[in-house]
Formats: structure tokens, sequence, C-alpha cells
């Protein structure tokens, strides 16, 4: 076999053989194809696409390019939750306690922000000493001790994934369904968890811009996973504004102890909930949506989700008194409050522009490399729905030495992301379609 012929069977938008896609996957791994011909290769499959087998096939190659995590030991029936990534989004770090509350057992792998997206593994860290760098044996004794592990990526896992992800970040190939499909299909079966919760973004703030772009992903990726033998399953819901009000990384972390403190906010709990009660039922906790919805509310209630973070922060090195004490964050120097210039309804607030004006203040990162400021971000104390008044702090920036210039852009860009109306606008539900 030679790539090049590979390469000319795609580009006439053939079907590949799963022998020919092992071999452009080994010849990825031992160097033997270069980076221009696979990126040749990506840029063929970006336009002629690959069928659900081709795509199947490819991920099965990159999960056989690196390791595989057994988690047997730990329980019969593993959750994992992954979200395709989005602004404001903490999710994970709530919903992990209350999942141990309920006894459901959780490993989660994680990344770091990339571009406009935060990343879960940044957000914890903005904790004093919380250490996400476990190994296998660590993440094992602490998922039998506490019920739930939080972990960085290792590159180990589908490191194909790694290589090709870095080719496609900067030869225009990242959106491509077969792509981002088996690109995180196979990191999450080599995580090694059997039951695998999907939220898939989609709107200004998200890879996938449409809905319906988003419930195509969902499928594809859905059903790669029960072709490799897991169940998956994919929320496909709204990012078109931020997640909640927090936007950063220490900002989060202070949202998310209120809301395991009973202070939730209503687009985070309608997502939050549709998780954890999709999670509960696939353990057989519960046998149906309200019944689940029931125990998330009650753990939260009761204070044991709290607690259970609590003891997941200490589990991890972290300071768990921030809990009671967010003086103990990372705090920023400088805090700059946006006015509205308008009296009415906020009909919306761009997600992507408050993202790109976090990212400006140092909450986020262009490459893997770059430092970020945990205690930066925005702060937004207005979501649509809420009435305004002219001169009413819509939102609040945060950040540490910045000039001028860039303080100036993020204003503008977190003043333009709120657009007014005279009437309220209808609370619509987040959630666009569920696929098993
Ligand atoms: N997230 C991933 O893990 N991979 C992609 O290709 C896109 C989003």
């Amino acid at each position: 076999m030679r790539i090049v012929d590979l390469i000319e069977k795609k580009k006439q938008g053939q079907k590949h053989t799963r022998e020919e896609i092992e071999y452009i996957i080994n010849s990825l791994m031992d160097g033997t194809a270069t980076d221009y011909q696979i990126t040749a290769w990506l840029m063929a499959v970006y336009f002629k696409g690959m069928d659900i087998e081709e795509t199947t096939n490819l991920t099965r190659a990159m999960i056989n390019s690196g390791e595989v995590l057994d988690l047997s030991q730990i329980a019969e029936n593993i959750i994992d939750k992954h979200s395709t990534g989005g602004v404001g989004d903490k999710i994970t770090i709530i919903l992990i306690p209350i999942l141990q509350a309920l006894g459901v057992p959780v490993v989660k792998l994680s990344g770091r922000g990339l571009g406009f997206t935060g990343g879960t593994i940044d957000k914890l860290e903005s904790i004093p000493n919380f250490n996400c760098a476990l190994s296998m044996p660590e993440i094992i004794s602490q998922v039998k001790s506490i019920g739930a592990a939080i972990a960085s990526q290792t590159s180990k896992l589908a490191p194909a994934d790694g290589k090709l992800y870095a080719l496609r970040d900067v030869t225009a190939t990242v959106d491509s369904m077969p792509l981002i499909a088996s690109s995180v299909v196979s990191k999450k079966i080599a995580s090694g968890a059997n039951n695998i919760i999907l939220d898939v973004k989609y709107g200004s703030g998200a890879f996938m811009k449409t809905a319906e772009d988003a419930k195509q992903l969902s499928k594809i990726m859905v059903e790669v996973g029960k072709n490799l033998g897991k169940k998956f399953t994919a929320v496909v819901s709204a990012m078109n504004e931020p997640l909640g009000k927090a936007v950063g990384n220490s900002v989060e972390i202070i949202e998310t102890i209120e809301f395991l403190k009973g202070n939730t906010c209503c687009d985070l709990e309608e997502i939050t909930y549709k998780l954890a009660a999709l999670s509960v039922m696939k353990m057989n906790l519960a046998d149906n949506e309200e019944m689940a919805v029931d125990s998330i509310k009650r753990v939260i209630k009761n204070g044991v989700a709290l607690e259970k973070f609590r003891k997941l922060v200490a589990a991890q090195g972290g300071n768990s008194d921030i809990i009671d004490n967010y003086n103990l964050l990372p705090q920023s120097v400088h805090k700059i409050e946006i006015k509205s210039k308008e009296t009415g309804y906020v009909s919306s607030i761009d997600a992507l522009m408050i993202a790109k004006a976090s990212k400006l203040l140092g909450a986020g990162r262009d490459k893997k490399s770059d430092s970020i400021d945990y205690s930066a971000g925005v702060y937004l104390n207005k979501k649509t729905g809420d009435y305004t008044n002219c001169g009413d702090t819509i939102a609040i920036l945060h950040f540490n030495e910045k000039s001028s210039e860039i303080v100036s852009l993020a204003e503008s860009l977190v003043f333009d992301a709120f657009k007014f109306s005279d009437t309220k606008a209808c609370c619509k539900s987040l959630i666009y379609a569920i696929i098993e």
C-alpha cells in the first residue's frame, strides 16, 4: 500500500477498507507518512466524507494507537460525561459531586481550554494546589474510596488523535463530522468508561453552528460508539449564550459551589439535571426521569453533593476551605462594571463575543503552551429575560495587568454581546434532541 494511492482514492470519493485506514494511522504513528501527506488525506476526507463503517474503522485504529484504560476493577458500570466545548460550561464540575452523592461512580478525563472554549482542568486548577495529574493507580484508588476522580487526559490515550488534531487545527480541517466523531469517540473509549454521556453543543459558542449539524454529529458518534461495543447517549443543546453567569476559571468555580449550595441558575440547571438524570437512569438507580430529578434535587438540598465536592477537592490536594471562603481563590486586581445604555429586557447575549472578551482578559489561551490567568473572566449580572434599566450593571470584567487597548476591546465585545427588546422573550428549552 502507498499513502499517495490512498489520498487519491479518497480524493475520488471512494470508500476506504479497514486495512487501508489502519495503514494510514500506523503510518502516521511510525512517521512513514509525512505531515503533508496526512493533511492532504485529511482535506480529502473533509471534502468527500466517510460513511459510518469508515468512521468506525478510523475510530478503532485511533483507539489502538495507544493505551486503553481498564476500569473493570472499580465497577461494572462507569459513567463518563463529555462536552464538545462551550462558554461558561462548568457542568462537569457540578455533575460529578451530584453523581457521587447518588452513588454513581465517575472517572472523568478532561482537557484544557483552547481557543474560545474553556477547559475543566484549567477551572479546577484555579483551586490552590488542586492536582489533576493523577496516575492510573491513583485514579482507581480515589474512585474506590470517594466514588470519583477528575484527571487530565494523558497523551498515552488515543495518541493518533493528538497528532491528527494538531494537523487539523492548522489546516482548517477541524469541522469535519467523521473527523470530530472519531476524535471524541476514540478518546472516550480509550478512557475506559462503558456508559458515555455526550453534551453536544451548537450555536455561536460551539464548534457546530446549527442544531441539525449537532444532531447529525451526535447520531454518528452514538452509532460509532455502539459499533465498538459502548453505550453512548448524546444530548444536543444550545450554546448561543454562556451557560450560567460566570465565564473564566475561578469565577466558574464560585458559580459551581453556589449551584451545589442550592443557588442554581436556570439554564445551568436544565442541562445539569438532564445529564445527571440520564446518568442515574443508565445506572438503573431511578425508574424514570422524574424520580431521578427528585433525587438530584434532594442531594443538593441536603448538602450531600456539596460535601462530596469538598471531599473531591481535598482528595486531589486542593484547598477545600475555598468552599466557605471564596477569597482563597485567585482574585483579580481590577473589576470593571459594564453599564447598560438601554432600558428593556435582555433578548440575547452572544456566547462567542463573551468568550472572546474573557480570553482577551487572560482567561483563555491560543496555543497549548500559553499560560492563563485563573482570576480573569467575565461575570454576567443579567441573563436573557432579565429586565434592565439604563445605567444598570450588565456584566463585570475581571482582570489583572492588561493594556488599555485590550480592556476597551473586551468592554466593547461584552457591551455589543447584549441585545435588548421591549418584550420579555419566553424561556425556551436549551435541549434540542436526545440521541441514543
Ligand atoms: N473535540 C474533540 O475532542 N475533537 C474534535 O475534533 C473536536 C472537538
